[in-house]
């Protein structure tokens, strides 16, 4: 079994694709599966944190294992469909933790209204308009309003070309984002969202990497926790 070295810790990690509603039948979504953020909240527990996952839409092949969390390590599963509500619930959940993970792939705009009735072909003919506004950037706040010693980490799922381009982009996204921890990662349209395994960089506020994994999402998720203890450590 994995060493208790989270015993006592309240850790909150957030999981899978926002949805953004259009009118009662439609949204706007994206690829994100949950695996990672799940493999994270699923680690974290069996290092005897007490876990809390804050989870937008998981793909219907990896949503049975909330139920294993609950069961398995007493994890609290909070269920949450657009950017708003994962905002409000990671607020509320991250004012009491010790470690806070980012990894649901949230919007970045949503339909600045949103339709009553279904959007009817009839009424926009050929081509439909759609207006986008911007979503609150979630870990931008919760990095900007953490209670002293907590850890923030962030991912930044990236279309980067190479090594050295990745990490270009994920110095810049740190500098805006200020949280503790940042895990790069390339997605493209055959690989990152919805595969078993993960490449990560993770960088430090600095945009030092700390910790570079290429296998499993269960290894990503514990190389990041360790990255977190010793970013701990290094503090004390
Ligand atoms: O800016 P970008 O979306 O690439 O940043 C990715 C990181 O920021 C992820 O950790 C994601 O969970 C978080 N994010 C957020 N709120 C948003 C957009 C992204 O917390 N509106």
């Amino acid at each position: 079994s994995a060493p208790q070295d989270l015993a006592g810790r309240q850790v909150v990690v957030s999981a899978g694709g926002t949805r953004e509603p259009l009118d009662p039948v439609r949204f706007i979504g994206n690829r994100s599966s949950g695996k990672q953020g799940l493999a994270i909240a699923r680690a974290a527990a069996a290092r005897g944190a007490r876990v809390t996952l804050v989870t937008a839409h998981l793909d219907a092949d990896v949503a049975p294992a909330t139920g294993d969390l609950r069961t398995e390590f007493g994890t609290e599963v909070i269920r949450v469909e657009t950017a708003e509500e994962l905002a409000t619930a990671m607020r509320a959940e991250a004012a009491t933790a010790d470690v806070v993970v980012m990894a649901a792939a949230v919007a970045d705009y949503r339909p600045a209204t949103v339709s009553e009735s279904k959007i009817k072909k009839d009424d926009s003919g050929d081509a439909l308009s759609l207006t986008l506004e911007r979503t609150p950037d979630i870990l931008a706040g919760l990095a900007a309003e953490r209670p002293r010693g907590q850890v923030v980490v962030g991912f930044a799922a990236e279309t980067a070309p190479d090594r050295e381009a990745l990490l270009e982009l994920g110095r810049t996204k740190m500098a805006r984002k200020g949280a503790d921890l940042l895990a790069l990662n390339v997605v493209g349209w055959r690989t990152g969202f919805g595969a078993d395994d993960n490449a990560v960089i993770v960088i430090d506020r600095a945009g030092v990497p700390v910790a570079e994994v290429d296998g499993s999402k269960d290894a990503v998720a514990h190389a990041l926790l360790d990255a977190v203890l010793e970013l701990e450590a290094a503090r004390d």
